[in-house]
Order: structure tokens, then C-alpha cells, then sequence
């Protein structure tokens, strides 16, 4: 076992022990409903909040490497978490295109669907779409205080899973996902609902983690099975990336 892969052992059994005396010794009724793999998602974004406030009021002089906010960067107009939240989507929104690869336009005109979306409204990255989403946690993201319903342009959130997209067939024009198709519950089946409701001729362009299976991130991935569940739609590899710092970890970019 090489150095790395031993730190990431020991790290997620550490990750896996403070999980389970968090649901055991400090559970959060509000939300003991969820399986374990969505609890620690929504932990990570509780988490993640935390951490865009105190970027936003400069406590932490760095959130993934960008600087915090100046005065003139900061959005005011809401409360203070949101003020942070909504302060640091346009850099998201960058991080978005960097990850697909393609400029603001690569859509225009297109009804889009990001799977997987996660709380914040990344599609904004684009211009003339009509922004639609769907992520198993909208419901509880909502209730941390993300503002999913006064995004602006909004975002239509379906509510299901990549498993179950509560949409006729045919119905999108493109669809993307960023880092999550890794974290569904049934790759195969996710795969099967993209093709279902993505329109013949259709765009379909996803960034892949491929990495040892985790809590989130169920599902250890490689070409073969993405070739063998989307083959039939032309996906193909375009870019391989090492994640830095994580030598047994590549990001890939799959489009038709
Ligand atoms: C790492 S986050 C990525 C979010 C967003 N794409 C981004 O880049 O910020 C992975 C997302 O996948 C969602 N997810 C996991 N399993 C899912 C499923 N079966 N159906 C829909 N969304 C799912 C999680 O709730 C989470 O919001």
C-alpha cells in the first residue's frame, strides 16, 4: 500500500468514526430521517456554509484558494449568511466552466439540466438557458438556508434523484453534471434517466471523478462502465486530469 493510499485509509476511517459518534452522541433530529450517505452530504454543505461565512467577514483569508471578498465584491442586500452564500457563486459559476470546459454560450438557447446540482445555482454560468436541476437533497438544502427558491433567474428544481427525474422523455435540450454522477445511488440506473429525457441530437457533457469508493461517493468508476451505460449516445472521453494532490484520483470529461 503506497504512503497516499494508507493516509486516505486512515483519513476516512477517522472521517467514518466521528460520523458515527456525530449520529449516535449529537444527532440532529431535524434531519435523522436520512440515510447515512445523504446525512454526510448535507453535513458537508452545513460545513461548507460555515466556511463561505467566514470567508465572506475575512476570518478565513482563503476558501479554495481565492482571496476573501473586498467591500466592493460583497453583496449586502440579505442577511449574513446569504450575503456569503450568494457572494461566492460567481466564482463557483467559473469553476463550473473551467470544469466542463467550454465558454458561457457552449448552451444558448438550450432547456438545460444539471444532475446533481447541489445547493448552489451553477448554471448561471450560461448564458440563454432555461436553468432546471435536480439533486436528492433539495428539501433539506432549503432548510439549511440555502436561497434555492430566490435564485435569480431561477432555477427549476425537480424533485426526485438522477435515478428518478420526474420529467416526460425527451425533455431536455442538454444536460450537464459536475462531480456527482459518482455519488448517485445506481450509476446504472442515473444512466438510463439521462438518456431517457435528453432530446435525440441532445447535448450531454459531464465532469467525472474517478477515485477509491467512499461514503458520498459510492461508486469507483472507469472508462469501461461509463462507455458500457452511455456508449449509446456517443459519450466520449475527452480530457484526464491527477486531482492534485491525490495521485490515485483523475477528473474526466465525458461529452457526445
Ligand atoms: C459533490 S456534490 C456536487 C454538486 C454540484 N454539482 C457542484 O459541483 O457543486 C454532489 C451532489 O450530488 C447529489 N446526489 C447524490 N446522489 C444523488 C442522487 N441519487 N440523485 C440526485 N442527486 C444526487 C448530492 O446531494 C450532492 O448535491
Amino acid at each position: 500500500m503506497s504512503l497516499i493510499s494508507l493516509r486516505r485509509a486512515v483519513n476516512s476511517s477517522l472521517e467514518a468514526a466521528r460520523f458515527r459518534f456525530d449520529r449516535w452522541f449529537r444527532p440532529d433530529p431535524q434531519f435523522a430521517y436520512l440515510p447515512d450517505k445523504q446525512l454526510a452530504e448535507l453535513r458537508f454543505w452545513q460545513g461548507e456554509i460555515k466556511k463561505m461565512t467566514r470567508w465572506y467577514e475575512g476570518e478565513m483569508p482563503e476558501y479554495y484558494g481565492i482571496s476573501s471578498p473586498t467591500d466592493d465584491m460583497k453583496e449586502t442586500a440579505f442577511d449574513l449568511r446569504q450575503n456569503a452564500i450568494r457572494t461566492w457563486i460567481p466564482f463557483m459559476m467559473k469553476r463550473y466552466l473551467n470544469s466542463l470546459q467550454v465558454g458561457p454560450d457552449y448552451f444558448s438557447g438550450c432547456r438545460i439540466l444539471d444532475v446533481g446540482c447541489g445547493p448552489l445555482p451553477l448554471l448561471h454560468a450560461f448564458e440563454d438557458v432555461e436553468c432546471f436541476g435536480v439533486d436528492q437533497l433539495t428539501k433539506e438544502y432549503r432548510a439549511i438556508g440555502f436561497p434555492l427558491d430566490s435564485y435569480d433567474p431561477p432555477v427549476n428544481y425537480l424533485v426526485g434523484s438522477a435515478e428518478k427525474i420526474p420529467t416526460d422523455d425527451d425533455t431536455f435540450d442538454a444536460i450537464v453534471s459536475v462531480n456527482a454522477i459518482d455519488h448517485v445511488d445506481d450509476f446504472g440506473e442515473a444512466a438510463m434517466e439521462i438518456l431517457r429525457i435528453l432530446k435525440p441530437g441532445g447535448k450531454l457533457r459531464m465532469q467525472i471523478h474517478y477515485h477509491h469508493a467512499t461514503r458520498c461517493e459510492p461508486w469507483q468508476l472507469d472508462d469501461q462502465m461509463i462507455a458500457h451505460h452511455f456508449g449509446g449516445a456517443g459519450l466520449k472521453k475527452i480530457d484526464e486530469q491527477e486531482v492534485p494532490g491525490r495521485s490515485d484520483e483523475r477528473l474526466t470529461l465525458w461529452t457526445n
